[in-house]
Parts: C-alpha cells; sequence; structure tokens
C-alpha cells in the first residue's frame, strides 16, 4: 500500500514507519511525506530517505479552504492508499476529508475519548490520572473524534513531568502506529458504528 504521511514536527513517528517499511513483508511504504512547516526534523528524516517532500503553511493561502485544497492535491500527486497524520498539528478539512476521509488515520497521545487537542499529556498530567496512552483512530470532521483503531496504555509515574511523559507514550504509541498501518494495508479495514475491523478489501 501507499503511503502519505504528513508530519509537522521531529517525525519520530514517520521514522517508526519508514523502518518498518524497509522490509518487503510489511506491505506499505511511504511515497511522500507532507508537512504544514519548514525545517523540521520530519521533512528532513524524508529527505534523508529519498522520499518526496512538500510543505503548504496556512499563511501562504488566502483563506483556510484554500490551504486544504492545496494539501489535497499535493497528496493525490502521490495516489495514496492510506494517510497517516503522524504529529500533524492542523486539522483537515472538508475537501481533504471529501477524498482521503475513511482512509485516514491519526495518532494521538492521550486515550480518546479523554484530553483531545494539542496537549493531550499536559492534560493527562494536570487531570492527575494514573494512565493514559495513545489512540489511533481513523480522521473525521472533528477533533481527535474519528472511530478507533487501536488504543494503548501507558502509567504515569510520580515524577513525570509534560516531556518524559509524552516521551513514554511516544515509545508505545509508534509501535501501535507501526503494528496497526501494517496490518491495514496488508489486511484491509472496514467501519461500520464507529467500530473499525481489520480485514475486507487491502488498502
Ligand atoms: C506524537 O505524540 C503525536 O501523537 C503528537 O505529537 C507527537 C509527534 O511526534 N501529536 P513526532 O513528530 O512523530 O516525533
Amino acid at each position: 500500500a501507499r503511503l502519505v504521511v504528513l508530519v509537522s514536527g521531529s517525525g519520530t513517528n514517520l521514522q517508526a514507519l519508514l523502518d518498518a517499511a524497509a522490509d518487503p513483508a510489511y506491505g506499505a511504504e511511504v511515497v511522500a511525506v507532507g508537512a504544514d512547516r519548514d525545517g523540521i526534523e520530519g521533512l528532513a528524516r524524508a529527505e534523508r530517505a529519498g522520499i518526496p517532500t512538500f510543505v503548504h503553511r496556512v499563511k501562504d493561502y488566502a483563506t483556510r479552504e484554500a490551504w486544504d485544497a492545496a494539501l489535497s492535491a499535493a497528496c493525490a500527486e502521490h495516489e495514496p492508499d492510506l494517510v497517516v497524520l503522524a504529529g500533524f498539528m492542523k486539522l483537515t478539512g472538508a475537501t481533504f476529508l471529501a477524498s482521503y476521509g475513511g482512509r485516514t488515520v491519526n495518532t494521538h497521545p492521550a486515550l480518546s475519548p479523554s484530553f483531545p487537542g494539542m496537549h493531550g499529556p499536559a492534560d493527562a498530567l494536570a487531570y492527575g490520572v494514573k494512565v493514559t496512552g495513545a489512540t489511533l483512530f481513523v480522521v473525521d470532521a472533528g477533533v481527535d473524534t474519528g472511530p478507533i483503531v487501536d488504543q494503548v496504555t501507558v502509567r504515569v509515574e510520580d515524577d513525570d513531568d509534560v516531556e518524559t511523559l509524552h516521551e513514554r507514550i511516544k515509545v508505545a504509541e509508534r509501535a501501535m502506529l507501526v503494528d496497526c498501518v501494517g496490518r491495514m494495508a496488508r489486511e484491509g479495514f472496514t467501519i461500520s458504528d464507529r467500530k473499525v475491523r481489520f480485514g475486507g478489501a487491502p488498502a
């Protein structure tokens, strides 16, 4: 399966997919990496791997919708079977979802529906939960609200701060991402009544 991965930061989730895809048995390859900003490690990781990249910054467009259309067109050039939002910090809009809704997954570093949005690990820490984790879901029009593919739990330690907690979450998150994206690519998946099941038509 052809993967387009969208990033906004360090790209450790992307790197995990690149490493997994090196094995032909994985069943998916990263064909392009897109970002909403320049100069991030995620893009450098793609360049080092010889993978095409594209950048579309919201501020370069007159409207959010124009940005969303440009992002969609950039993805379409690479004919993805699956789009993976791996630390991508922008909400995709109606144009994007019209083309890629139902075959775009996103990782969130919290146990949905708890702590949606930009600060999942910080919100979990502030709330005082003993267990948090990460969620892989199929993107819908909401903020971290789509049908859940899988979740992984991570215990919060007494001496955690946001950084130590998020780093521990990211270890579990990228393992879950690699496992699930591989299965979605090799086995396909179906979604009904918010339940995502592997199997059916391979991506
Ligand atoms: C990940 O935990 C992602 O879920 C969150 O930000 C982090 C991005 O990490 N949105 P990276 O860019 O993949 O290293």
